[in-house]
């Protein structure tokens, strides 16, 4: 669940255009977690309702994903998102840019499905009792009302991850982030989530290892040490990176980078 800090959004949330089109822009950004550059001069302007990420592990994806809403501030250089620097309104971000973990259990914190609904609805502005109520409308709404009462530890993997896609679109963000949201799970729940996702009328920015659940994509960027390798349509840069993938199994031994 992300959180942001009630009351301090008036004047930061004034500097939010949601009406642009090109809602990310990044301007020479760097990042360093513990003294180690993870990414490096990254400059990239996103208008695109579907964005892919991939690349091998250690490349930056998650880092590049948490740098659009807010989880995650440059070293060097500015993020913009709906033309607002995210240093000023990181806490007010994940209004806007909803972020689904690839562990649902990183993410879902209530006891109850209804619980974990109504929170994010709070977070917008609805008071306890009316949350609990349209909690259950909205899970009615996306045909989940079964799931309403349920403890969120007896869920299936894909259920948790419904839950938090769910919870995250309850607040109604223009841009949903996902890190790898269907590594964990089995080939139905992943076929499932990743329908349920085609479906949003949100922008969707997605890091996953399945090239295929990226093929409809508008636009794909393949990280590489901290840096875009290389930017565009899905049918030029997923089979130069699935022949990338290729070429270095064949050519690695089994030690030291690659595994
Ligand atoms: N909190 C952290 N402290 C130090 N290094 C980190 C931290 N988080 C990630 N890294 C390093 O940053 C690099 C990029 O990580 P990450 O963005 O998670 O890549 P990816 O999602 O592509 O696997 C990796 O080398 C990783 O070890
Ligand atoms: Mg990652």
């Amino acid at each position: 669940m992300a959180f942001w800090a009630k009351g301090r959004s008036v004047s930061a949330a004034a500097s939010f255009d949601l009406t642009v089109k090109t809602y990310a822009v990044f301007e020479a950004v760097s990042l360093a977690l513990d003294g180690k550059t993870v990414l490096d001069g990254i400059s990239l302007a996103l208008s695109e309702r579907r964005v892919g990420i991939v690349g091998l592990n250690g490349s930056g994806k998650s880092s590049l994903a948490r740098l659009l809403n807010g989880l995650r501030l440059p070293t060097n250089g500015k993020v913009r998102l709906f033309g607002a620097d995210t240093v000023s309104v990181a806490a007010q971000l994940p209004r806007h840019v909803g972020f689904v973990f690839q562990n649902p259990d990183h993410q879902a914190i209530f006891p109850t499905v209804e619980e974990e609904i109504a929170f994010g609805l709070t977070q917008i502005g609805h008071d306890r009792t009316s949350a609990r109520a349209e909690a259950v409308g909205f899970l009615r709404r996306h045909r989940c009302e079964f799931l309403a009462d349920k403890p969120i530890a007896t869920l299936s993997e894909g259920q948790k991850q419904l839950v938090c896609i769910l919870a995250v679109l309850v607040m109604q963000p223009c841009i949903l982030v996902l890190d790898e949201p269907m590594t964990s799970l089995d080939g139905l729940a992943a076929k499932r989530i990743l329908q349920k996702l085609q479906s949003l009328d949100q922008t969707l920015i997605m890091v996953s290892h399945d090239l295929s659940a990226l093929t409809g994509f508008d636009r794909i960027l393949w990280l590489e040490d901290g840096r875009i390798r290389m930017d565009g349509v899905p049918g030029d840069v997923l089979p130069a990176y699935a022949a990338d993938l290729d070429r270095r199994a064949a050519a690695e031994v089994w030690e030291g980078d690659g595994l």
